[in-house]
């Protein structure tokens, strides 16, 4: 596992923005595979600004979901497919076909789950995973005492990861959903290279975890370690407890 330690959070978005118009140079059609949440957000406008300046060819470029809520409408605007299409496909103006994630509305959740996990598969799997990770060291929605074996799958929010998000819902909890299908850890760790980026003082218990703690499952984040080409990109304040 690699670390770097960046100055701020739009340095760290650099550089992984970076990583992913180098991936694009050697593969047009690589699939990325991006989070939600606040820490991502300056990756995307990073890679968009380069698109913009010509920089970077997106126009066989691939995006998948990482995890989704269960039960929110389609369309609602905090459903991380809208989150995705909005702060990613449309800003770098790929296609909606361009992009992949899991049905978070369907009746059978589960098939939803496996057909997802296939259709990663199919497409070749994921050239660049982008994850954040929560104060409690869950990746994507996988959180403490997931399996570090696990495929797609519904999970049940811990109540610290719904107040964590409840920012994204006007600040009410209870309209934060219980229930969402997360890529599995297992599913994760396909990816081929796998690229955390953490900012702020709230995470650096976590990333201390993550980097110099066991690999457990009780933090999620630590099955990095397991994979050959992990890299985790943290700005000062996230490092401090390293
Ligand atoms: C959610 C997402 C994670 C994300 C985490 C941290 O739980 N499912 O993928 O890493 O939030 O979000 P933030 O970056 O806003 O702290």
């Amino acid at each position: 596992m690699e670390v770097v330690i960046v100055p701020d959070a739009a340095a760290g978005g650099d550089i992984i923005a970076e990583a992913m118009a180098a991936l694009l140079h050697r593969k047009p059609d690589a699939l990325l595979g991006v989070a939600t949440g606040s820490t991502p957000l300056p990756v995307y406008q990073a890679l968009a600004s380069r698109v913009r300046a010509g920089g970077v060819d997106v126009s066989r470029a691939r995006v998948c979901q990482l995890d989704e809520y269960v039960g929110l409408p389609t369309g609602h605007p905090e459903s991380y497919r809208s989150v995705v299409l909005r702060e990613v496909v449309e800003p770098l103006g790929l296609s909606p076909e361009a992009f992949m994630g899991p049905d978070g509305a369907a009746e059978d959740v589960q098939a939803a789950c496996d057909a997802y996990d296939a259709a990663l598969a199919a497409a070749g799997g994921v050239d660049l995973q982008l994850l954040g990770i929560g104060t409690d060291g869950h990746i994507g929605f996988n959180e403490p005492c997931s399996s570090l074996a696990s495929r797609t799958r519904i999970k049940t929010l811990t109540e610290q990861t719904r107040v964590d998000n409840a920012r994204f819902f006007g600040g009410d909890i209870d309209a934060v959903p219980h229930h969402v299908i997360t890529q599995g850890i297992g599913t994760i760790l396909e990816a081929r290279h796998l690229v955390l980026l953490a900012t702020g003082e709230g995470k650096a218990e976590a990333v201390a975890a993550t980097v110099e703690g066991p690999v457990a499952a009780v933090v999620p984040a630590s099955a990095l370690q397991l994979h050959p080409h992990a890299t985790v990109i943290v700005d000062e304040a996230a490092a401090t407890k390293l």
